[in-house]
């Protein structure tokens, strides 16, 4: 049996999806434990192209079972659109396939309204949220008092009563906010929600405990990570993180299966360094280098479309982020955007206030002074999309992963080349 977690080790967007993707041949069970719409996860498949979001990537392939933990967030109008879009392709997607926890949070009109005040709020020093409600639902989870989960939605009465109380709350505290906020209206979004409730009624189980009967099946399960280990809430670089524990540290909380059954844990790094909103980000390259690797890498966010900011590969945020999960191997994507560079570097310290460390500090203040360290290594100046192992590699490209992986500490398995498939050494 194997219990596999596919997570990302930077600030998302390493290509997971296609890990993943690639690791469905062989488990039976994809289940996403945290987030919400705010991923976005591109796999090609047989020649097409999917863009999930709250989906798991799972889902594509006949015969797997994806669950949607109890650790999401999940806006249930954004998910019946999702599963909508891949049933007109004909994909399969119903109760038999797609699990959703009774326990999961659900993403109110509301959250969506308060992400958007807070962030405008926020001047400078705004997150740069993907606006779907994703830290605003979190916020009422952890407070309690306003959470509505998925399973509430079955309970007519006592929905419909904590529902007027919340909304009654929440045109108040709105209204204070911004005057121009057109009210909430506690009947529609009773009617609407008890609609999407009604449509997703054949998927929503207890997936803590159809887990749990799946670990002692000795079933093959493979938990997908969203976001990225330095978005943790509780590890990431805080408060320019998500809302949740996108680090491997989500994976108990956010499905119910214990930690020590996990038995391989591969972090997903990019060959370089993306972040897209805002915080501190050491290697960034404001250069033409940078906008080189935005446009071959097309570093552009799946779900908003916002440029994504472009660095150097760095190592003392990628082994921190892998040391906090605990991975046994990596999976190194994207180093065919690099192909064309005459020069690549990697940062392996930092200089903070004149002290070299390669620790990673746990304060913004002092990750935004942080100047990075960089080892250089020739480039290697040829296309490497049609390399099929590692021989095919030219000299230079091995140097390179061969950094990366000392610098980490951890072994690549994987070492991706472009987007298809096959366009994947396995080490
Ligand atoms: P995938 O799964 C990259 C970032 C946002 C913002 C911060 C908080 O595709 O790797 P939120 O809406 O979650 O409250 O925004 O987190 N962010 C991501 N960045 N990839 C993602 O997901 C992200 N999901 C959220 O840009 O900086
Ligand atoms: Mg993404």
């Amino acid at each position: 049996m194997s219990v596999t977690s596919v997570v990302g080790l930077q600030w998302g967007d390493e290509a997971k999806g296609k890990i993943v993707d690639f690791l469905t041949d062989s488990h039976e069970v994809v289940v996403r434990y945290q987030g919400g719409n705010n991923a976005g996860h591109t796999v090609k498949f047989d020649g097409e192209t999917y863009k999930l979001s709250l989906l798991p990537t799972g889902i594509l392939r006949p015969g797997v079972k994806a669950v949607i933990g109890n650790g999401l967030v999940v806006n249930p109008d954004a998910l019946l659109k999702e599963m909508k879009s891949l049933t007109d392709r004909g994909i399969r997607v119903d109760g038999g396939n797609l699990l959703v926890s009774d326990r999961a949070h659900v993403i109110l009109p509301y959250h969506i309204v308060e992400d958007a005040i807070f962030e405008k709020r926020s001047g400078n020093h705004a997150i740069g949220t993907t606006g779907r409600g994703i830290g605003t639902c979190y916020r009422d989870k952890a407070g309690r008092t306003h959470a509505i989960r998925i399973g509430d939605l079955y309970h007519r009465e006592t929905f419909r009563a904590k529902l007027d109380e919340i909304v009654a709350f929440k045109n108040l505290t709105l209204r204070a906010l911004d005057p121009a906020i057109e009210p909430l209206d506690a009947d529609t979004i009773y009617s609407n929600y008890l609609d999407y409730a009604d449509k997703l009624r054949s998927h929503v189980v207890d997936t803590t405990a159809w887990l749990h009967r799946s670990l002692k099946e000795k079933k093959n399960i493979l938990f997908e990570g969203a976001q990225g280990s330095l978005l943790d809430v509780d590890h990431g670089t805080f408060p320019y993180v998500t809302s949740s524990n996108s680090s491997a540290a989500g994976i108990h909380s956010g499905s119910g299966v214990p930690q020590r059954a996990v038995t391989r844990m591969i972090g997903v790094v990019k060959a370089y360094t993306t972040r897209v909103g805002g915080g501190p980000f050491p290697t960034e390259l404001h250069n033409e280098i940078g906008q080189h690797i935005r446009d071959v890498g097309h570093e552009y966010g799946t779900v908003t479309g916002r440029p994504r900011r472009c660095g150097w590969f760095d190592a003392v945020a990628t082994a921190y982020g892998a040391r906090v999960c605990g991975v046994d191997e990596i999976a190194v994507m994207l180093l065919d955007v690099l192909a064309q560079l005459d020069e690549v570097c990697v940062c392996e310290a930092y200089d903070i206030r004149g002290e070299r460390t390669t620790d990673f500090p746990s304060h913004v203040e002092d990750l935004e002074v942080a100047k990075p360290v960089l080892r250089k290594i020739p480039g290697w100046k040829q296309d490497i999309t049609h390399a099929r192992k590692l021989s095919d590699l030219p000299a230079g490209a091995r140097r390179y992963v061969d950094t990366i992986c000392e610098l980490l500490g951890v072994p690549a398995k994987f070492i991706s080349i472009g987007p298809d498939r096959e366009q994947t050494i396995l080490l």
